[in-house]
């Protein structure tokens, strides 16, 4: 653990307060895992923003009884295949399935995937997890 730094942060008292509860709700450990995860997390809303090699998920809910949409789809990611990984699906009821679309590649192609996907008629909801190739994270 020769690596680990130690440095002092100043905070006004509530700030701090609303720090601790904020963390002890979401079971962090400590203040110093929090504050890692909080770093990461701006770490990685740069990897996007600079365009490098990210990771993620597009989620998708829609009505399984458009057959025309589920061709949509899938030819949308025949499109995409360079960046799409894998792609789950889950009847969720008569009516509904749930789509997950494991992907990694440009920022920006991805956005345009989630977008495209998310905008075809009959898809009730959509969501683009933002994350990281894990690379460059600690
Ligand atoms: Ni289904």
């Amino acid at each position: 653990m020769s690596n680990l730094f130690r440095f002092g942060v100043s905070l006004e008292k509530e700030l701090l307060e609303k720090f601790d509860k904020l963390i002890n709700e979401r079971n962090y450990p400590n203040r110093s895992e929090a504050f890692r995860d909080l770093i990461r997390q701006e770490l990685v809303k740069e990897e996007w923003r600079e365009g490098k090699e990210v990771a993620g998920a597009i989620t998708l809910i829609y009505n399984h009884h458009k057959r025309e949409l589920l061709d949509k789809l899938t030819d949308i990611q025949h499109d995409f295949q360079k960046i799409v990984l894998s792609t789950q699906h889950i009847h969720l009821d008569h009516n509904n399935c749930l789509e997950i679309i494991a992907v990694k590649g440009n920022p920006k192609e991805v956005k345009k995937l989630s977008d495209t996907l998310r905008s075809i008629k009959g898809v009730k909801h959509g969501t683009l997890s933002m994350s990281s190739t894990g690379r460059d994270i600690i």
